[in-house]
């Protein structure tokens, strides 16, 4: 799903999450672990306006796991509680609800002095396009739900999806949009397929994606593509190119005149790293936040 944020539907957007925070006890702020600062709202401090929160980094599948450990102590130190979660597989999925008790102790204690029975914890998921908020509320409510989605016009009741016993899901997410004025980050979006390739040139995408892992996983380029000479300097435009050239050559994009066909190799480059054939990789970390 590709959405066009334009100022009115962002204030729309901003809105109908503000309506829903009066409904819940906790927000679940979901980010992509390979790009937790890329895949997060600029303005979430002040949409979420101190509703307590969960930060879940997921797809941590296919996130370098150093890194990711590394973002968890950085949410840490800033006083979130966060987990490294698989959506799609369900790993650690199922630890969201004492969590989420975990952070609501207080308010829960009070109720008990107060003897009244707790009810079940109301939580409402929030993050970007394609991030996974429908893999995790299908995980945890373990049934496939209806994308119904919040349609200019359509009033709809809320529904509300059972976590077990202790927790309920408003079944429809917030929706949020990402930093997009800045280029960097329009780039690791795409790169990760956050945004479609229609948005911007493939072959940018992958000169970006090829610079990024020049820098950061030199070894899983070349043993994937057995390219042995190494740019001795990742910021100059023509090695990058040349590295490009190299896997084109290596995979058979040739076009006439034994030229190569920059546009194939590029769109081979990002079908193989978004399908993790690179292995576990993190385009960004903490120290970069
Ligand atoms: P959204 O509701 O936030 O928009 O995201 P959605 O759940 O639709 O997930 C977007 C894509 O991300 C889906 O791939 C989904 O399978 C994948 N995904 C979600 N969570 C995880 C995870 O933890 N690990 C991995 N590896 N993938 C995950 P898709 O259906 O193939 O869509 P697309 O890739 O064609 O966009």
């Amino acid at each position: 799903m590709t959405i066009q944020w334009f100022p009115g539907h962002m204030t729309r957007a901003r809105r109908q999450i503000q309506e829903k925070l009066k409904l819940i006890d906790i927000a679940i702020e979901l980010l992509d672990a390979r790009i937790p600062l890329s895949s997060r709202n600029p303005m979430i401090d002040d949409i979420l306006s101190g509703k307590p929160r969960l930060i879940l980094l997921n797809k941590a599948d296919l996130a370098d796991g150093r890194t990711t450990e590394r973002w968890l102590a950085y949410f840490a130190d800033q006083g979130y509680s966060s987990i490294a979660v698989d959506a799609n597989t369900g790993t650690r999925v199922g630890e969201i609800p004492e969590r989420a008790k975990l952070i609501l102790r207080d308010k829960i204690e009070r109720q008990i002095a107060k003897g009244m029975n707790p009810r079940a914890i109301r939580a409402l998921i929030v993050g970007i396009p394609n991030v996974g908020k429908s893999t995790l509320t299908n995980r945890l409510a373990g049934r496939s739900i209806a994308a119904t989605g919040d349609r200019p016009g359509v009033t709809k009741g809320q529904q509300w999806i059972k976590v077990g016993t202790d927790m309920e899901l408003l079944d429809t997410p917030g929706i949020l949009w990402p930093k997009f004025e800045d280029p960097l980050v329009g780039y690791r979006l795409a790169m990760t397929g956050a945004i479609k390739e229609q948005i911007l040139n493939v072959e940018d995408v992958a000169f970006f994606a090829v610079k990024e892992l020049v820098k950061r996983y030199w070894p899983a380029l070349e043993e994937r593509f057995g390219i042995e000479r190494q740019p001795s300097d990742p910021d100059d435009p023509d090695e990058i190119v040349r590295v490009m050239e190299d896997i084109g050559r290596k995979r058979g994009c040739l076009v006439s005149g034994g030229r190569i066909d920059l546009e194939k190799a590029s769109g081979i480059i990002l079908r193989e790293l978004r399908a993790g054939k690179f292995g576990r990789i993190s385009l960004e970390a903490p120290n970069e936040a």
